[in-house]
């Protein structure tokens, strides 16, 4: 069948695809360490569940307004005022179903054909796709380990051009983990100043911070607040990424363009789940301490386990949930009579031969990588940590 030409530069999600074999293998009855998730491990918070019980039990099942019920925006303008010292309105705030939706909206009410986003590499897989579906064209600035995947004011004024309409900062980064400083948020904000550009903030790892503190480029640039679109979501704080529900905030104009867009394909988000992002954002943020806690943990316990592997090196992250191995080290080495030339073959061994899920880097810019999610019981990590070392034991050198 013949599908849209806009389609043919689009690749399926590869954590999805990942996941969805591992799980596959699990179902056969396959002992699958699964580190490819992008999901909490953690349980939904009772009392944001016990809100969602409330309303279908009271018959909120109906449509709302698309931009979301007006008690949840409000909600979402105090978050960001309390957490974020972000000043915006009802009518500059749009509730998504994700923060997948929020930007996928924002690449569609922004972009004509050929204009240019710019996205740092490592980046999630998703940004270049949703640019591309927007007809527009995704322009990768590297950034590099050694520099704590800061990017670099000098590589972002030369990618600028006058076709630029929007920039793309994710911080804590998936998949690398990096935290932005101010330092690094204030050379961002020198560089695009004189450039009309909109500057897009992926704030959905926000609370998952291990040290330093989190700031959005509006704290550090408030001259360039007008310009800001918010994009934050429940999925990774609340542990509720299957209720569906993200948010954006900014400019009125982008607003209403990306409440047009939703408008005209899935028009709210489910009205149950805004009920329970209300008690959410509303609610107490203990759970959400707790699970940072944890899970730093898990980091230190996982990212020394990687590191103590020869052959593979792990930057310690400072935010979001995985680690990001360098395993440019083992390629080159051979397993079972064939040479393992990039991340995605060592990957599928490791998949295939020993039971480890874990993303090749390539889909996120970053090859000769590889992402493990950590979050998964300590248990988990160890058992990982161990296939990991036997797969490494099997290589051999040529
Ligand atoms: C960087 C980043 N932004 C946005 C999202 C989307 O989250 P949601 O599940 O709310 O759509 C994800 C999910 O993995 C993510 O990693």
């Amino acid at each position: 069948m013949k599908l849209a030409r806009r389609l043919q530069a689009i690749k399926p999600s590869a954590t999805l695809a990942l996941n969805a074999r591992a799980k596959a293998l699990a179902a056969k009855g396959e002992d699958v360490v699964v580190l490819a998730a992008g999901e909490p491990d953690f349980d939904t918070p009772e009392f944001v569940k016990q809100a969602a019980i409330d309303a279908l039990r009271s018959g909120f099942t109906k449509y709302t307004a698309t931009a979301g019920m007006p008690e949840l925006r409000e909600a979402v303008c105090r978050k960001l005022e309390k957490d974020n010292a972000l000043k915006f309105t009802p009518d500059q705030v749009v509730v998504t179903a994700g923060g997948k939706q929020s930007l996928y909206n924002a690449f569609q009410a922004l972009l004509d054909d050929g204009d240019e986003v710019l996205i740092f590499s490592p980046y999630w897989v998703s940004y270049p796709d949703m640019v591309h579906l927007a007809g527009g064209t995704p322009v990768i600035v590297p950034t590099r380990e050694e520099d704590g995947y800061a990017p670099d004011p000098e590589a972002i004024r030369k990618a600028l051009t006058p076709r630029t309409r929007a920039i793309v900062l994710n911080s804590p980064a998936n998949p690398t983990g990096a935290v932005y400083s101010r330092a690094t948020l204030e050379g961002i904000a020198a560089a695009v100043r004189d450039h009309d550009c909109i500057l897009i903030t992926d704030d959905m790892y926000e609370k998952l911070l291990y040290t330093g503190e989190f700031l959005n480029i509006g704290n550090v640039a408030p001259d360039l607040v007008p310009r800001l679109l918010v994009s934050n979501g429940l999925s990774k704080s609340y542990a509720m990424t299957g209720w569906r529900l993200g948010y954006a905030a900014g400019p009125k104009a982008l607003i209403s363009g990306m409440q047009l867009v939703q408008d005209q394909s899935t028009s709210n988000a489910s009205s149950i789940t805004q009920k329970a992002a209300l008690a959410a954002l509303n609610g107490p943020s203990d759970t959400i301490t707790a699970m940072v806690n944890e899970y730093r943990e898990r980091r230190d316990l996982f990212v020394a386990g990687l590191n103590a592997i020869d052959g593979i090196r792990c930057r310690l992250p400072e935010g979001a949930f995985y680690a990001m191995a360098d395993v440019r080290a083992l390629l080159g080495r051979s397993y079972k009579g064939t040479v393992l030339t990039t991340s995605l073959q060592l990957s599928e061994a490791l998949l295939n031969d020993f039971l480890v899920a874990a993303v090749p880097g390539d889909p996120f810019g970053a090859p000769g990588y590889i992402r493990m999610s950590f979050v998964t019981s300590r248990e988990v990590l160890q058992k990982g940590l161990k296939r990991l070392r036997d797969f490494v034991a099997a290589l051999q050198s040529v």
